[in-house]
């Protein structure tokens, strides 16, 4: 695995608009955003290990120096209203599935990343209020290889050979740029194509607890999800769901 490389990961992106910043080690990438003040457009931070690197809902994301990718982008958020945690799923997925040409890619509500129906990267997406400048961070962890992991748990590794590291993340950082100055991705096709259980039974829960099980009928322009029940539809902007045969 080639090393991190700021040169390779900057590639027809315009360096004044970028800070980036490679560690070989750091609490947690998103953290280090949190902590530096930047001056240009946007700040970008890698790393090759986070000795705390966190997951959604107060999870540990584990984060060992095996050529994985761990990088967070900040920018001053003048979006409006747009979900960046599904929009960064979407660039993500369609970056993976370019490069590798396969179709085993897929998006798990909320922004789950899947390879064949195994979960191989996440996404955080975190805002400070500075001032009256909302400054959002977004955090992606993306495995390429994991020493232990749960059976649920997947990786890059059958295309260790085809996708590189400083490539990647070249690409959805462009891609997350072009997204935040352009706003012109169909973003909810693109997601509703990708995800992996539209139209399947899920289970929507909430921290150990199970809501309610229903249909995943889709998702809203704020990012929320739509599940069928009985009688009703029902609308969620939070939880996890779980789907038999994926996880
Ligand atoms: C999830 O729980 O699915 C989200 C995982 C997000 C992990 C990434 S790795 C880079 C950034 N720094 C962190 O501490 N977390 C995010």
């Amino acid at each position: 695995m080639k090393e991190l490389n700021k040169k390779a990961i900057l590639k027809d992106l315009k360096e004044n608009d970028i800070d980036i910043r490679i560690f070989s080690s750091i609490d947690s990438t998103n953290n280090e955003c949190k902590r530096q003040c930047f001056d240009k457009k946007y700040l970008l931070i890698t790393a090759e290990e986070q000795t705390k690197g966190r997951g959604r809902s107060g999870k540990n994301w584990i984060s060992q120096k095996l050529g994985n990718v761990y990088m967070s982008f900040a920018f001053n958020n003048n979006l409006k209203n747009s979900p960046i945690s599904l929009i960064t799923g979407v660039i993500v997925h369609s970056i993976l599935t370019k490069i590798t040409q396969s179709k085993g890619f897929g998006l798990k509500w909320p922004n789950d990343i899947l390879l064949k129906n195994k979960k191989i990267g996440g996404i955080l997406v975190e805002n400070e209020i500075q001032g009256n400048k909302i400054k959002t961070i977004i955090g992606i962890g993306i495995n390429f290889n994991l020493e232990e992991k749960e059976s649920w748990w997947g990786d890059l590794s059958e295309f260790s050979k085809i996708i590189e590291r400083n490539n990647l993340i070249n690409g959805i950082t462009k891609n997350l740029i072009d997204y935040i100055e352009n706003e012109n991705l169909h973003w909810i096709d693109s997601w509703h194509y990708a995800c992996s259980h539209l139209n399947k039974k899920v289970k929507v829960n909430s921290g150990s607890k199970t809501i309610c099980e229903g249909i995943f009928i889709g998702i809203n322009d704020d990012g929320s999800m739509n599940i069928k029940l009985d009688d009703k539809i029902e609308n969620f902007k939070f939880g996890e769901v779980s789907i038999k045969g994926i996880y």
